[in-house]
C-alpha cells in the first residue's frame, strides 16, 4: 500500500522564534490525534536542527527545501546531502518550479541533487509539473514525461522506491487557482502511467504522488480523495497550524 504524505513548505518564510513557535503549535495539536497520513515540515535548512527535536517521538518528519548537486567542498552558501543525513532529516524537496525558476535549475542538474540525496539515504519530494503556457498549448503531459524521464528515469526500481513525487502546476502555485479534482486525477494518472511502463505495476502502486498548488482546508478532501492524490505538498496553507492540520485531516 502506499503511504498518504501530507508535506508543508514553508518556502522562506519565518524567523527563528516564529519558525519554533509554529512547530510547536503542530506538534501540540497533532497530540491525541490520529492522522491517516505522514505528516512532513520541510523548514528553511537554519531550522532544520531545531525541527529534528520534534521528529524524535515519530509523530511529525522533517525535510530540507533543497539540497546540493555537489558531494562537498568549496559551493560557498550550499547544503549536501551528507549534512541533511547528519541530522538524520527523512525527506528533501528537489525541483521545485521557484527553484527551477529563480535558480534555473535544469532537470540534468535535478537527477545529480536527487542521486545525491539517496547516496545518503534522504528521501527526495521531487516536483514536477507545467507553467501555465504549456498547459495552454496542450503540452502538459509532454513536459511532465520529460521531467521524469531526465530527472529521474535513470534510477534503477530500487533507487526509484524511494522517490516522493509532487505534481505541481505551476499556475496553481500560490495563485489561489487550484487544478480541479479531475485535472489532478488525469496528470497524476498519467505520471503513473509513465511509472508503470518504466518500472512495472508494482513499483507504480507504491510511489506516493502529491498534489501541490494552492491546496487549502477547503479543497483538500476532494484532491485527496482523488484514485492517484496521495497527499499535498502545502506551501501557504501550512504556515498556520490550524489550516495545515486540517488537511493533514483530509483523508
Ligand atoms: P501553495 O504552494 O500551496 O502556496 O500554492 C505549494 C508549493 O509551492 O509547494
Amino acid at each position: 500500500m502506499r503511504k498518504n504524505i501530507v508535506a508543508g513548505n514553508w518556502k522562506m518564510n519565518k524567523t527563528f522564534s516564529e519558525a519554533e513557535e509554529l512547530i510547536d503549535q503542530i506538534f501540540l495539536e497533532m497530540e491525541d490525534k490520529s492522522f491517516q497520513c505522514e505528516v512532513v515540515i520541510c523548514t528553511p535548512a537554519l531550522y532544520l536542527e531545531m525541527a529534528t527535536d520534534y521528529a524524535e517521538e515519530g509523530r511529525l518528519k522533517i525535510g530540507a527545501q533543497n539540497a546540493s548537486e555537489h558531494e562537498q567542498g568549496a559551493y560557498t552558501g550550499e547544503i549536501s546531502a551528507a549534512m541533511l543525513a547528519s541530522l538524520d532529516i527523512e525527506y528533501c524537496i528537489i525541483g521545485h518550479s521557484e527553484r527551477r525558476k529563480y535558480f534555473h535549475e535544469t532537470n540534468q542538474q535535478l537527477a545529480e541533487k536527487t542521486d545525491r540525496l539517496l547516496d545518503y539515504g534522504v528521501k527526495p519530494i521531487f516536483c514536477i509539473g507545467e507553467v501555465l503556457e504549456e498547459r495552454e498549448e496542450n503540452i502538459h503531459f509532454e513536459v511532465v514525461k520529460k521531467q521524469l524521464e531526465e530527472s529521474l528515469f535513470h534510477l534503477n526500481k530500487d533507487e526509484f522506491s524511494n522517490i516522493v513525487l509532487a505534481y505541481e502546476p505551476v499556475w496553481a502555485i500560490g495563485t489561489g487557482k487550484t487544478a480541479t479534482p479531475g485535472q489532478a486525477q488525469e496528470m497524476h494518472a498519467f505520471i503513473r502511467s509513465q511509472i508503470t511502463e518504466k518500472y512495472g505495476k508494482e513499483t507504480a502502486d507504491e510511489v506516493s504522488i502529491l498534489y501541490g498548488g494552492s491546496c487549502n482546508p477547503k479543497n483538500a478532501k476532494e484532491l485527496f480523495s482523488q484514485t492517484d492524490v496521495d497527499g499535498g505538498l502545502i506551501g501557504g496553507a501550512s504556515l498556520k497550524s490550524d489550516d495545515f492540520l486540517a488537511i493533514a485531516n483530509s483523508f
